[in-house]
């Protein structure tokens, strides 16, 4: 009997419900082709579900959640709805209530026409960033006194804990031994990305790095801190083979990658808790005005659903799929990931049909 995924849909705002359907549509091959199959059960929350009832993401929700295996995420964010409060209640909720406490975030080039760097080509850009999901500034602990006031004090708090530190450095580590070393390394390579000389909360992370390393001998370490990063990501992005980070310092840094690889329109994410439910959306905002146009690029969600295979145990659906984008824009069939140069539906249907095209050659 083939497997069978229980999968909660979660279109969300803006571009999400149609970058969503595409990513259904290019399930609904990969599934017939590899043989498993998917119970998909649509979550309703987002904007539309606030304004109509005044719930956010109730506890039922994320019980319900709880005994998926994943949820395949579109987008939040509205400007009818005070900034902040969707994002926080659902996109940080799932990622806090669920401790989804790895951010996979993939950062690779698969045409250098996608790069706006001159010179640089696939073989220098394939970074796996490894962004913690569930501290630093995205705790939640902030507040303000005097408010209003010319004297008014606004307080957030970077809160890091070792067992968060440890879990994420660990996972980055052992991702780093499956993946093997770049071409050409002799070893894989961690880097660790934080901003230690001026946030010395940080040196945390410094000390925790310091001492998982010594249980990875065969794996090669560097170090960047955030502001150098950045400036390594634009000049030698080659350099960078895995590299963790914190929360915000992971927020910021993945979307100057994305732009290293064509932009929002093409990079995913896993929120993932390793061995239990997990989520899984582009980095991408709801751009609401794009919604309704079937113009937003719908290929980030194609690729994080391709995460969620993975995650589900559907390794060699998830490498096929990733290698029938690869080569959809190699051949230039996808010649551009600009908002409206395709149609979202036609992206949809471009790899869906690759999909499929790819599993008959096979069989
Ligand atoms: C992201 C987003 C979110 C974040 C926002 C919407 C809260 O930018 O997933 O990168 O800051 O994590
Ligand atoms: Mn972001």
């Amino acid at each position: 009997m083939s497997k069978v995924y229980d999968i909660g849909i979660l279109p969300g705002d803006g571009i999400g419900e149609e970058v969503v359907n595409e990513a259904q549509k290019v399930l609904d091959a990969i599934q017939s082709v590899y043989g498993f199959q998917t119970k998909r059960e649509p979550l309703p929350y987002g904007a539309e579900h606030f304004l109509k009832t005044g719930e956010t993401m109730p506890d039922a929700a994320f019980d319900r959640i709880r005994q998926m295996h994943a949820v395949l995420f579109g987008a939040i964010g509205d400007p009818r709805i005070e900034v902040g409060k969707l994002e926080f209640a659902i996109i940080a909720g799932m990622r806090h209530k669920l401790d989804l406490y790895v951010n996979l975030r993939p950062v690779k080039l698969y045409h250098e026409s996608l790069c706006p760097l001159k010179g640089k080509t696939p073989k220098d850009i394939d970074i796996l960033f490894l962004r913690e999901n569930t501290e630093d500034a995205y705790s939640g602990v902030f507040g303000f006194a005097k408010k209003g006031t010319e004297h008014e004090i606004a307080l957030q708090e970077m809160i890091f804990t070792r067992r968060c530190t440890e879990r994420i450095i660990r996972h980055a580590f052992e991702l780093a031994k499956k993946r093997g070393p770049k071409p050409g390394k002799d070893k894989p390579q961690v880097t660790l990305i934080d901003k230690a000389n001026a946030v010395r909360a940080q040196d945390l992370w410094t000390r925790t790095f310091a001492e998982v390393a010594k249980e990875y001998p065969g794996i090669a370490t560097d170090h960047a801190y955030i502001d150098a990063a950045c400036m390594w990501m634009v000049k030698n992005p080659e350099w960078f083979d895995v590299a963790v980070t914190t929360n915000l310092f992971g927020d910021i840094i993945t979307d100057l990658g994305a732009m290293l690889i064509g932009g929002m329109g093409i990079a995913a994410s896993g929120n993932i808790h390793p061995g239990k439910v997990s989520m899984f959306e582009g980095i991408h905002g709801s751009a609401p005005k794009y919604k309704g146009t079937d113009k937003a690029s719908p290929l980030a969600t194609i690729l994080a659903m391709g995460l969620m295979l993975d995650h589900l145990g559907e390794k060699e659906a998830s490498v096929e799929l990733e290698a029938t984008v690869a080569e959809l824009i190699q051949s230039g069939k996808i010649r551009s990931l600009k908002a409206g140069d395709h149609k979202c539906s036609e992206l949809g249907s471009m790899v869906r049909d690759a999909v499929l095209a790819r599993g008959r050659s096979k069989r």
